[in-house]
């Protein structure tokens, strides 16, 4: 099934303000140095990303589903140029694609945004050079949302199970209580990147007592 639906569209303005000051999981985690590097942002947002990855030297495309948040995006462009491009496009198809390679690509807390998880990789793998890299971050799939939880770190719903994949909303204040979330298997995400053609290169699991991101390093094969 391809993704058509644009669900931030309706919540740009909020989401922009509710995020402003959030920074990106990625940020440690870019394969450096970048200077020079012809990047992909995919699912880029309001381009928050995009900026770090241009301040370090990269040539950055940002794609994004969300006409309303590359408006935005376009918006801070305009107020302080970072040479970055923009491109409306879905993830889950490369037809936004020029047909000029990226060294890399970065995916951060947007699959679970993309209905269509195996269309995604197989956009990553078909834009990269061969040997680039692509970083994604995630909820960390493997524990549960929790009760009262405003929102933004939960999983799966507390009254659902791990293995109850699918679209959900936590009906909350948060993020995804406004856009909802495709939970997936742990498993099921790393079939999907073997399945697409691409390699592991690192796992890094963020948070305290509970992991509550997963930081995945893969590459397309050299
Ligand atoms: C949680 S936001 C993350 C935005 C950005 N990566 C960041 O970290 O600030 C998820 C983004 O994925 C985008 N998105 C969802 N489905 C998409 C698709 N099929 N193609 C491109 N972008 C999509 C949404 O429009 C939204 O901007």
């Amino acid at each position: 099934m391809t993704s058509t639906i644009s669900r931030y569209d309706d919540h740009a303005d909020w989401y922009v303000d509710y995020t402003r000051e959030w920074g990106s999981a990625a940020t440690d985690f870019l394969p450096e140095p970048l200077v020079g590097q012809r990047i992909l942002d995919l699912g880029c947002g309001w381009g928050q990303l995009s900026r770090v990855l241009a301040d370090r030297g990269a040539r950055v495309t940002g794609v994004d589903l969300s006409e309303r948040l590359l408006g935005r995006a376009r918006e801070l462009e305009a107020e302080r140029p970072a040479g970055i491009e923009y491109r409306h496009g879905d993830a889950t198809r490369a037809d936004w694609w020029d047909g000029v390679g990226f060294d890399g690509a970065v995916c951060n807390m947007a699959l679970m945004d993309m209905d269509d998880l195996a269309g995604a990789l197989s956009s990553v793998a078909t834009v990269l050079e061969p040997g680039g890299w692509f970083v994604f971050t995630l909820f960390h799939p493997c524990f549960p949302g929790r009760p009262g939880d405003g929102a933004t770190l939960s999983s799966w719903p507390p009254e659902g199970g791990y293995a109850t994949e699918g679209w959900w909303s936590t009906e909350q204040t948060g993020v995804r209580g406004h856009v909802g979330a495709n939970h997936r298997m742990l498993s099921t995400y790393l079939n999907a990147v073997l399945a697409a053609g691409l390699e592991f290169v690192r796992f890094t699991e963020l948070g305290d007592d509970i992991p509550q991101r997963l930081v995945v390093h893969t590459r397309r094969p050299a």
